[in-house]
């Protein structure tokens, strides 16, 4: 299935009318590897209907054999060959043979060149021509020559001509090129989802188009080798991390062009790419600690693999930037993020801790702790998504277990209020029958909002009913906000019996049953559910005057008001 591309197509389209009609085109594809140069010609095989379909590949491994791909390309219309003048049917027959063993004889040149072009004429009278040339930057130069003589003095006649090349060659000989860029960002989505079989969430899409610059090889790699979890959970985007990890077949295509360069320029490139967007004075400081620097970048932009500009060092190609990374081995690459948090130690706490947690093998606690730091940081600027991925990472390196037990229940905290569920509920269902009790009812508590806000209120009363119990002990504030949910999840659910049933109970201390400013729907604001919550509460005979009293002073909203007895019409008598 072909996504996007829809100028290309109609470009090809056109291309294709045309030549039925007697008026021959070309264009020339160019695009670097992966990028689906490949794909479109096959698109315009898949729409030549009853043209006669001429195709030929260019081969790295073939470019030394003479006419090689002439002769692939023309070798199904030579029936033809014998209506051209005898001296062109004569050189193509001898570039033919030519073509099949070692290279000898070099037949007269444009004698093959005038004879391509008048098998090609010949052949379109008899019935309309499409000509595909793939890779033609690997075709043998002999062919190149009399394809590129040929196809230029095409006119009335009924063929369609499409090249394909790599993105580092000049166009050919003035011939129309059209430039291949990456797919936009919601083609990008549409070929993920195809491969995986799973819509991609937007920022997970942002982040692979980001990394993969729309690159449909790399994108299609990515689709396959990422997680539906990945897929559909963590917010990639907002998180420093390492580059996208490239599948084969980039890795093979893009690491040629790393080839050639030597050690300590090998390792600036490493540090670059696994800086992200770390200011260019902090990266060339970690690349010097590792024995490159900015005086070897040189070969690199030479190569044309970086840039180098006002914002500092840039790759020409995040897939550059992916191989770079992933072809180090995986020491390499932890010295390059410790070196990366070495020099930013003073300058940026937060991207520090992330490079030293990316330089740790196994539990590292001082790392752990940066980390942390750095989650409280993101939860004070207001960003949870952040906060939950560093708690997260800092949770897996703490080496004891009573930290590594309170990040996770922080990580899964942060989740639920940046609204992503599926982490939330991921870390949640971390077993806890060995954490502390106040641990096992945070964790709890978070799987019985989960349950409220999916909307299964049966469990959500049962799991918040059971939280508020463990909470109890340890904090009677904590354990009275979770009763008051658990009976929400009751009226909720209709269970009214139920909801009158729960009392305060012991556990909740002298503690207010209700904090306003904990409540779990701030992280999905909706000014009817304090006021509902209160409304319903309030309507329950048996809810004790202290609590009434802390319920009437909540807001009445217009919503709120409307939203009482629009739900609960006259099954209550009204509030005290
Ligand atoms: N528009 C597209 N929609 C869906 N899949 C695509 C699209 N373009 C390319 N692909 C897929 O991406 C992969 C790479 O495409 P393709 O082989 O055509 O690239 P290429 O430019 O020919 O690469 P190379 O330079 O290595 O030959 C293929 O699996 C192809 O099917
Ligand atoms: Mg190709």
């Amino acid at each position: 299935m072909l996504v996007g591309r829809a100028a290309e197509r109609r470009q090809l389209d056109g291309l294709l009318r045309r030549a039925r009609a007697g008026r021959s085109g070309i264009v020339v594809l160019r695009g670097e590897p992966g990028m689906g140069k490949t794909a479109l010609l096959d698109y315009a095989a898949s729409r030549a209907g009853s043209m006669r379909v001429l195709r030929a590949a260019g081969a790295e491994a073939e470019a030394g054999i003479a006419f090689g791909g002439l002769y692939s390309l023309l070798h199904p219309v030579a029936e033809h060959l014998g209506a051209l003048p005898e001296g062109q049917a004569e050189a193509l027959r001898a570039a033919f043979e030519v073509s099949g063993g070692p290279v000898t004889v070099t037949p007269g040149r444009l004698a093959v060149a005038a004879g391509a072009f008048s098998l090609l004429t010949t052949a379109a009278e008899d019935r309309p021509l499409l000509v595909l040339v793939d890779d033609v930057h690997w075709l043998d130069p002999a062919s190149t020559d009399a394809l590129l003589f040929a196809v230029r003095r095409l006119a009335r006649d009924a063929v369609a001509v499409v090249f394909s090349t790599g993105a580092a060659l000049p166009g050919l000989g003035g011939l129309p090129v059209r430039d291949l860029a990456g797919l936009a960002e919601p083609d990008a989505a549409l070929l993920v989802e195809a491969v995986a079989g799973i819509a991609p969430v937007p920022a997970v899409v942002r982040w692979l188009h980001a990394e993969t610059g729309g690159n449909p090889l790399a994108l299609t790699e990515a689709a396959t080798a990422l997680t539906s979890e990945q897929l559909t959970g963590a917010n990639r985007a907002e998180v420093p991390g390492a580059p996208l990890e490239p599948g084969e077949a980039v890795r093979q295509r893009f690491a040629a062009r790393l080839a050639g360069l030597d050690a300590p320029s090998r390792v600036t490139l490493l540090v670059v790419a696994a800086a992200g967007s770390c200011p260019a004075s902090v990266v060339m400081a970690a690349a010097e600690r590792l024995g490159g620097g900015g005086q070897t970048l040189a070969a690199a932009e030479d190569a044309r693999l970086v840039r180098l500009g006002a914002a500092g060092v840039e790759f020409c190609h995040p897939l550059v930037r992916s191989v770079a990374y992933h072809q180090a081995t995986p020491s390499q690459r932890r010295a390059a993020h410790r070196a990366l948090a070495g020099a930013l130690t003073g300058r940026d706490r937060e991207r520090a801790a992330w490079h030293l947690a990316a330089a740790a093998t196994g539990a590292d606690d001082a790392a752990a702790d940066e980390l942390a730091a750095a989650a409280g940081a993101a939860e004070r600027k207001g960003a949870p998504q952040v906060a939950a991925a560093a708690w997260e990472r800092a949770s897996e390196l703490s080496g004891a277990d009573h930290a590594r037990a309170g990040r996770l229940v922080r990580a899964a905290e942060a989740a639920l209020r940046a609204g992503d569920l599926d982490r939330a509920g991921r870390l949640a269902a971390t077993p806890a029958a060995s954490m502390p009790a106040g641990h096992r009812a945070g964790l709890l508590a978070v799987r019985g909002r989960l349950d409220f806000l999916r909307g299964h209120m049966a469990s959500a009363q049962a799991v918040l009913g059971e939280a508020a119990e463990l909470a109890g002990g340890q904090d009677p504030r904590l354990a009275a906000e979770l009763l008051g949910e658990s009976v929400e999840a009751c009226m909720e659910a209709g269970l009214y019996d139920e909801a009158a049933r729960t009392r305060p109970c012991a556990c909740c201390g002298g503690a207010s049953p209700l904090s306003r400013t904990t409540r779990p729907w701030q992280a999905v604001p909706d000014a009817s559910s304090m006021g509902l919550w209160a409304g319903c509460t309030l309507a329950v005979p048996t809810v004790p005057a202290s609590t009434r009293t802390v319920l009437s002073s909540l807001p009445e909203t217009p919503e709120s008001l409307a939203a009482c007895p629009m739900r609960f019409p006259r099954r209550w008598p009204a509030a005290a």
